[in-house]
């Protein structure tokens, strides 16, 4: 093959330089970590097969058990599995292994598509906890405990409440109280902490969810964390019964896992685990003072408590950084990567999202902040724009998503499919939330979102027209 698009396409962006706000968390080891540097010189001799001497992923009895083990003592779970298809596989493999077919979960309206794909996967039944706006930021971000009590109390059937923790944009919610709720009425509580692999490195940052009282959470390492994309953790609390989870962390993961990622991982926390106080202190207070400066731009309001006071938000991740702006979040994040070289997480029409890791630099901040500054003083103070909102528009739900997904099925154009039966899943990427789920009642007002996001160039993911255009509905 003399043509490598992917392999060019990659150094291409290599070649820019970009300062990296984005994951994966390691930042392409530019803070010269000795532990991730072995790997990187020893990439091809390292990749390697289930030899003796080397353990095996899907039974861990040695080698893997034992850096598991000591992953657990970490995160205070009581037990680990490490995972090496992303924090997805560790959401398919916490419900399924723990819900059976036809049972019902009640679920964050906001959570990863990943939650809805699994319950496509196990015919499971949802009910939706909807989540807290932000009025400022356009944005959910908190849980009201008393629609959690109300919901759980509808659905006393419901085997488990599936909550995000961190969100997205690293706000979090009381889940100290959810748990007591939630297991007061016997179900369990089942945390997507994608976000939150750093937390157990320093108390300025929240406490895990297994720490507050979930039964299991799932945490993407390569997110937060010094380690390679696809890695993940599935911790589970004392008392779990793990016999369903082990099998399906199994079933939703190669058979050849890689021996990269599982050294990566490792590593990564062993960094964490000598100097992660001290990395995480020198990059919050990094944070703190950007924050404390930006405040002295007319341009942009920088996430944090204060603005959230009546949302339900209990934390937030000192390192998470989510600013809205006066000209919007999708053109402030092209005027930022084409104009300073800075590539954000992501962006909606509001506001950009930054995740900081311990990969960063204080020259990355200081970077963001003149950048910023230039910007404002270049373009002013423009108009508000016109909000856009990507949070879930609350939707009727008239069969299971498994059962709309296996019906049969016709196209429609999407400004014609008002109250028709959605059979997609689409979500707009990132943050990979579905705006619309197969079963539920299509209204304006998702039309309006789907179409408002394909105009400002936001990915529809799973949308089968990939126009934008069309959409399959049940066929009545
Ligand atoms: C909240 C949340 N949960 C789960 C996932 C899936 O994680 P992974 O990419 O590690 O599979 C993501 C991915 O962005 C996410 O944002």
């Amino acid at each position: 093959m003399n043509d490598m698009p992917i392999t060019e396409g990659i150094f291409k962006y290599i070649n820019e330089d970009i300062t990296s706000f984005h994951m994966p968390g390691h930042k392409n080891n530019k803070r010269n970590f000795k532990e991730l540097q072995k790997i990187q010189d020893n990439l091809y001799k390292m990749d390697n097969t289930e030899v003796p001497g080397l353990d095996n992923l899907h039974m861990p009895k040695d080698i893997i058990l034992k850096s598991e083990q000591n992953a657990a003592r970490i995160f205070k779970a009581s037990k680990t599995y490490y995972l090496v298809n992303g924090s997805t596989s560790g959401i398919y493999s916490m419900i399924l292994g723990t819900v059976k077919p036809k049972e019902k979960i009640i679920v964050l309206r906001n959570c990863h598509r990943s939650v809805y794909s699994a319950c496509l996967l196990g015919d499971i039944k949802t009910e939706y906890i909807y989540p807290k706006v932000s009025s400022l930021f356009n944005i959910g971000v908190g849980i009201d405990i008393n629609e959690v009590v109300k919901v759980i109390k509808e659905n006393p059937d419901a085997k488990a409440v599936v909550l995000t923790y961190p969100t997205y944009y690293g706000t979090c919610a009381d889940i100290k109280k959810i748990s007591k709720e939630v297991h007061d009425r016997g179900m369990l509580l089942i945390v997507d902490e994608a976000h939150g692999a750093h937390f157990p490195f320093n108390d300025r940052l929240p406490k895990t969810s297994i720490e507050l009282g979930a039964d299991m959470a799932v945490t993407s390492l390569h997110k937060t964390l010094p380690s390679l994309t696809q890695t993940a953790i599935l911790n589970l609390s004392k008392g779990v019964d793990d016999s369903g989870i082990g099998f399906m962390t199994s079933l939703f993961q190669s058979t050849s896992p890689s021996y990269v990622f599982m050294a990566s991982m490792e590593s990564s926390l062993n960094i964490m685990e000598n100097q992660g106080k001290l990395l995480t202190d020198e990059m919050i207070d990094e944070v703190l003072l950007f924050k404390e400066k930006m405040k002295n731009l007319k341009s942009f309001i920088v996430m944090d408590m204060d603005y959230l006071k009546d949302d339900f938000v209990y934390d937030m991740d000192s390192l998470r950084l989510v600013i809205k702006s006066s000209f919007g979040g999708r053109k402030l994040e092209k005027i930022l990567r084409s104009q300073y070289k800075i590539q954000v997480e992501m962006s909606d029409l509001n506001n950009i999202v930054l995740i900081v890791t311990v990969g960063n630099t204080k020259e990355d901040i200081k970077k963001l902040y003149e950048a910023l500054y230039d910007i404002d003083k270049k373009y002013g103070y423009l108009n508000k724009i016109n909000d856009y909102i990507i949070q879930i528009p609350k939707a009727e739900k008239v069969m299971s998503i498994h059962d709309a997904y296996y019906m049969k099925k016709r196209k429609v154009r999407l400004k014609e499919a008002k109250d028709l039966i959605s059979c997609e899943m689409i979500s707009p990427y990132p943050p990979g939330i579905p705006v619309i789920l197969p079963g539920e009642l299509i209204t304006p007002e998702i039309i309006d979102t789907i179409i408002s996001a394909k105009e400002n160039g936001i990915q529809l993911n799973g949308m089968e027209d990939m126009q934008g255009e069309y959409i399959n509905v049940v066929s009545s």
